[in-house]
């Protein structure tokens, strides 16, 4: 029997197909032995690019999966999620934890290629660029440095006093308390970010002026949520980090000038800014790596702050005991303060529990990135909970899976404060394993290097307010948390009243 050239070719291209469609997905690949999300997702990534159509992260669906399939779970024929901590600590943790896929890193790239900042870095096993970066950053935003550190604290009494009191005494005066709270939070965020990263002459006036809060806030959206426009958003904050990046460069200059004379700084310093210089880094570079510190501290906190204030102001009993607690620190009146010990001290805020507890619960239920953590496997491939798993597979971690395991968090779905709080041995072992769980801030070398300083200013800002206000809930229409990678509320608002205390 012979068959003519074009059969052969159609049974050729047949055959073709039923190997890599069929056969090969079943009988030959290595990731066949993994429960698949979706009976398609083992064939096709038809099942995942559905759920991420326009930015959606999957979070529902994939939380759903893994209820059902367990803790390894095939989302694409090359692509794999997984669930348990073994998994994040093979995939994020060990060894410096596994590289970013090319197309996600490069997601975060500005000024171009060869400007690469510490996220749209590859990173992984045996990396040093992003090694060597995380080093020259140094101690500015660690613990130790930002409870300690007299330029941190002069940014934070800058900010609250002169900015945060007088913008809500304002609000009482002229609005009867009403204020839309998640741009208030943007500005609030970018404020203390900028002032500790750009210093004085480089740090934003968002509380300020609306204005271009407002025009920063457009950009942002733009070029992060990837809407129309995205290119020129980038552009317009590229240039924008470059001008942030020229003042402070002036400043580290005046400030040379001034020590030379024997003069003091007076002004904030350009903290982050000054020690990435001191390490080498310039120009674009330099704008680059700040630029991308400055975007991710503006956008994190304001999304837990929000719905901070959402939460308590839905739960009155909560808020009331969190004002009892608050009577233990203080805040200076802005009127008659020299800026100096008129906030209380970081650490007295940092051992607060039930203020903790609500961050805690809130960054657990509303992490303002809920989705996929991307890496992709090393050479070697990895064994995640019994299933082998090859080199170059896309690996990651939703952070909402993790944070909504019901055998860890009991009621996952409800905000309990009280199930950070621990007054017995029992209960220290019980919140132990419960923070092993949390993910808000990512893990292992890629952790969020802001991690501390996003804590202390969250604190900060909501004992400023809650020591001095009530808040109750004017508007949350469109409070529901959005399935983006940057996740704040859909509706982008929430209006609050704040009621003086008396
Ligand atoms: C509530 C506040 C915040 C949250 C929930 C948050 C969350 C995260 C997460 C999940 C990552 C890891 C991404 C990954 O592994 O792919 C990350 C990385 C990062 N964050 Fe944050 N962040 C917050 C605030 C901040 C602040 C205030 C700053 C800077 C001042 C900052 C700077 C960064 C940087 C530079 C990275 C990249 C680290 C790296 O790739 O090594 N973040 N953040």
């Amino acid at each position: 029997m012979s068959y003519s050239t074009p059969t052969a070719i159609i049974v050729a291209l047949g055959a073709f197909l039923l190997y890599r469609f069929l056969l090969y997905p079943l009988v030959v690949s290595p990731l066949r032995h993994i429960p698949a999300a979706n009976f398609i997702s083992r064939f096709s990534p038809f099942w995942i690019l559905y759920h991420r159509r326009n930015g959606r992260q999957a979070v529902s669906p994939i939380t759903h999966a893994h209820t059902k399939n367990g803790t390894v779970i095939l989302v694409s024929p090359t692509e794999v999620s997984v669930s348990s901590l073994e998994g994040v600590k093979k995939v994020y943790v060990e060894k410096g934890g596994f590289g970013k896929p090319k197309w996600w890193a490069e997601l975060f790239l500005t000024y171009g290629d060869e400007f690469r900042n510490m996220s749209s870095m590859i990173g992984g096993i045996g990396d040093k660029h992003h090694r060597t970066r995380k080093a020259d950053i140094g101690n500015v935003y660690s613990k130790t440095y930002l409870l300690g550190s007299a330029e941190v604290k002069m940014v934070a009494e800058r900010i609250v006093q002169t900015r945060l009191f007088p913008a809500l005494e304002e609000a009482v005066r002229e609005r009867e308390g009403i204020l839309e709270v998640y741009d208030f939070n943007g500005a609030m965020n970018a404020d203390l970010g900028s002032g500790l990263i750009f210093g004085e002459d480089g740090g934003t006036h968002f509380m300020k002026d609306i204005s271009s809060r407002d025009g920063y806030f457009t950009n942002h959206a733009t070029w992060l949520k990837d809407r129309p426009g995205a290119q020129e958003a980038k552009h317009w904050m590229e240039k924008f980090g470059l001008e942030r990046s020229a003042a402070a460069e002036r400043q580290v200059l005046d400030d040379e000038e001034k020590r030379g004379r024997g003069e003091e700084r007076g002004k904030l310093y350009p903290v982050v800014y000054a020690q990435l210089r001191s390490r080498g880094l310039k120009g674009k570079q330099l704008a680059s790596e700040t630029l991308d510190h400055f975007l991710a501290g503006a956008e994190g906190p304001r999304t837990t702050v929000t719905y901070v204030q959402w939460m308590l102001s839905k739960r009155l009993d909560i808020q009331a005991r969190l004002r009892k607690e608050l009577s233990a620190v203080s805040f200076q009146p802005s009127s008659n303060t020299s800026l100096s010990n008129s906030i209380p001290e970081f650490k007295t805020l940092d051992a607060l529990p039930l203020l903790d507890a609500i961050i805690t619960e809130t960054l657990r239920i509303y992490p303002p990135t809920p989705g996929p953590m991307f890496r992709i496997t090393p050479p070697g491939g990895t064994t995640i909970d019994g299933y082998f798993i090859p080199g170059n597979v896309q690996i990651s971690t939703w952070v909402s899976v993790l944070h909504h395991n019901p055998d860890v968090f009991p009621r996952a779905d409800e905000w309990e404060p009280d199930r950070w709080m621990s007054k017995s041995e029992k209960d220290d072992t019980r919140v132990n394993e419960m923070r092993r769980w949390m993910f808000p801030f990512g893990g292992g070398s890629r952790m969020c290097v802001g991690k501390e300083f996003a804590l202390l200013t969250m604190k900060l800002t909501l004992a400023a307010m809650y020591s001095r206000y009530e808040t109750s809930i004017v508007e949350d229409d469109g409070m529901e948390q959005e399935d983006l990678f940057l996740a704040g509320p859909v509706g982008e608002k929430l209006v609050l009243k704040f009621q003086p205390l008396k």
